[in-house]
């Protein structure tokens, strides 16, 4: 605590001792667990160490700054919500694109957020999101708020950080199907394409495919050829397999897919039975392997209900120390997780930058290295 008795010290001598703190915080962008412990953790630290700290929820996201929507929290509102899922102020998609939108004399959402902030006489706006919600941030940022970023996403794809808070519960759900798809192939002899979330990235198709014993992993990073993945389907029962398990991430692409224009892969979309990308790989697969081919679509069960011990640390964690970062006026800022510490990342710099698995990188050179197969 060294540390930050130093700085809150510091803070102290700099607003005087008699000046309380507002804050505003809010979820933005899709749920995931974690965000409540998050809250916890924050609110938890300013009641505690910050005098006469206010703190006002946000509600829906954005779009309760938007609409200047808010309640004011009090200790007992986070008391018990470690455990829980979702969030205790709501949330909703905001697209960054429309912030700036101008219709008519109206202001633009990004204007009235700014004025809203003024407004309220906020030191600080905290807010808890994904990629999205970062970029709006540091939007805000550059218009002068002070705005400091707390990384939430199951796709974990936020630049900069090596873990994001909910990544991990979904991590352990998703798992948890593929085993239990396991057991319902093996006795069918069936083949299965169980899709995962990730639209752009396949961080929770690779982890959780690795961590249930996935035989094939289909992630956006890496284009698969059909005609390879029957091969490698074939093979496989060919070898005495009883099942085939491929954990497909929801953004993947194919190698003719790949080669399309944007408005033939569109109009191809279109012309596809379903918007699902492990349906439509099981029609293929289907026909040229000539196999029993089975799809099941995991959805936003992964991303509900109680955060796993790992994230209900790491979240406690991120809210606390994103709350020494208020505390010591730290701004313009998002916490990220560096080997096995706490830091910050400056918000203009990872806004707008998508963390990748690396195609070539140790992970799936190791699982390939093992026999799984990922589709090139
Ligand atoms: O960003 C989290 C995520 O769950 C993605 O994995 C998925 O592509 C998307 O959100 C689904 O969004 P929605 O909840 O709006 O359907």
């Amino acid at each position: 605590m060294v540390m930050l008795d130093f700085y809150s010290k510091q803070v102290r001598a700099a607003h005087g001792e008699e000046k309380g703190m507002r804050i505003g915080i809010l979820t933005s962008g899709g749920d995931c667990p974690g965000l409540n412990a998050v809250l916890r953790g924050f609110c938890k630290y300013c009641f505690s160490r910050i005098k006469d700290v206010e703190i006002y929820g946000f509600l829906e996201g954005y779009a309760g700054l938007i609409n200047k929507e808010y309640k004011q929290l009090a200790p007992a509102d986070v008391e018990n919500i470690l455990d829980m899922g979702g969030t205790i102020l709501g949330t909703s998609r905001q697209p960054y694109k429309l912030m700036t939108v101008k219709e008519g004399d109206a202001p633009t959402k990004l204007q009235q957020m700014v004025e809203n902030y003024k407004k309220l006489k906020l030191d600080v706006l905290v807010t808890l999101g994904g990629a999205g919600t970062h970029k709006t941030a540091s939007l805000l940022s550059v218009e002068g708020c002070n705005v400091i970023g707390l990384p939430k996403t199951i796709d974990n794809d936020i630049y900069g950080t090596d873990i994001t808070f909910g990544f991990h519960t979904a991590v352990d759900i998703a798992a948890d199907a593929l085993k239990r798809i396991r057991t319902t192939a093996d006795s069918h002899s069936r083949v299965f394409f169980v899709e995962v979330m990730g639209n752009k990235v396949g961080w929770l198709t690779l982890y959780s495919g690795l961590a249930a014993g996935a035989d094939a992993i289909l992630i956006p990073e890496i284009n698969y050829d059909e005609d390879k993945l029957a091969q490698f389907i074939n093979r496989k029962k060919a070898s005495g397999a009883r099942s085939v398990v491929v954990a497909v991430a929801e953004g993947v692409c194919s190698t003719r897919e790949a080669a399309m224009s944007k408005k033939e892969r569109r109009d191809y979309l279109d012309e596809c039975v379903s918007t699902s990308a492990a349906e439509r790989l099981c029609e293929v697969m289907s026909q040229k392997t000539g196999l029993a081919c089975r799809a099941t679509v995991l959805g936003h069960i992964q991303r509900g209900g109680e955060p796993c011990a790992y994230d209900k640390f790491i979240s406690t964690q991120i809210g606390a120390y994103g709350a020494y970062l208020a505390e010591t006026g730290k701004y313009g800022v998002t916490v990220c997780v560096r080997g096995n510490k706490l830091s910050y990342n400056v918000l203009v710099d990872i806004a707008g930058r998508t963390k990748r698995v690396p195609a070539d990188g140790q992970q799936v050179g190791l699982a390939k290295a093992m026999g799984i197969y990922f589709g090139d």
